[in-house]
């Protein structure tokens, strides 16, 4: 539209898609670490896109954090026309409640009148217990379901800031450290060439299952996750669709 051709805001989506070679990239104008509203724009715009998107059924996947709950805040119930069922990504991961996808997937069903599913699987058990989980009746139906999502919508996250509020253990934490990692997503932790250099051992989505699946949305925002953006999308599917704002996109333009 001629408004975001007036904020330059068009230019920018070329250039970073160009840049970050991923099939798009939507900018919202701001900078997320400096005004709060501008997460639920980050919201807003992901929504508008895959509007667009949704088949007759959709099982969309989503992860927890601030940002994925500024988009279930920016969601309406005109997107109860389509059946959708929301699963959390992957289990346990974090613990802050509230931004945790297990409530985040409870939002969004509630606000567009469809249905979710949960995943309590405590993150950094043994081998043993996870086999235990995984052929919990219900656990298996929502690994099942997780893995046929046709839609994810997952964060990325500055990887020292996502270690120190998950409460990372000291080993874990030196491996994050010596590893030099800078993003974090799905609780893999990236350095700057987008290596794994640490996972937080959990049930639910992995890294590979991403190739399989349609429509990705990557939303992210702030000046602070510049490294973080960067490093991600060298390892992100090509079809990734990045949603991020002005003030990050400049900063990862500027090299
Ligand atoms: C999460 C994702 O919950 O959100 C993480 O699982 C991501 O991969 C994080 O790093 C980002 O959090 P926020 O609050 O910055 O949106």
């Amino acid at each position: 539209t001629m408004m975001r051709d007036i904020s330059g805001v068009s230019d920018l989506e070329r250039s970073l898609k160009k840049t970050l070679q991923t099939r798009d990239c939507i900018v919202v104008p701001g900078n997320t670490d400096e005004s709060s509203w501008v997460k639920y724009e980050l919201g807003r715009a992901c929504l508008n896109h895959m509007k667009d998107h949704l088949k007759e059924q959709n099982i969309i996947a989503v992860t927890g954090g601030t940002t994925i709950a500024a988009v279930a805040d920016a969601l309406t119930s005109d997107f109860s026309d389509k059946e959708l069922l929301f699963v959390p990504a992957r289990g346990g991961i974090g613990t802050d409640v509230k931004n945790q996808a297990n409530s985040i997937c409870e939002v969004m069903a509630e606000k567009t009148n469809s249905k979710h599913m949960v995943l309590y699987v405590p993150d950094q058990v043994s081998e043993n217990i996870y086999e235990f989980f995984k052929n919990e009746p219900y656990v298996f139906e929502v690994l099942s379901k997780i893995r046929s999502a046709n839609i994810v919508i997952h964060g990325i996250g500055e990887a020292i800031t996502m270690a120190k509020r998950r409460k990372t253990s000291e080993d874990d934490m030196r491996k994050i450290v010596e590893g030099k990692a800078v993003a974090e997503a799905f609780g893999y932790y990236f350095n700057e060439n987008g290596e794994v250099v640490h996972k937080v051992q959990t049930i639910g989505l992995q890294l590979e299952d991403l190739n399989k699946i349609d429509m990705i949305y990557a939303v992210a925002g702030g000046e602070s996750k510049a490294k973080a953006i960067k490093a991600y999308m060298k390892i992100a599917p090509k079809n990734t669709i990045l949603v991020t704002d002005e003030a990050v996109s400049k900063l990862i333009l500027k090299g």
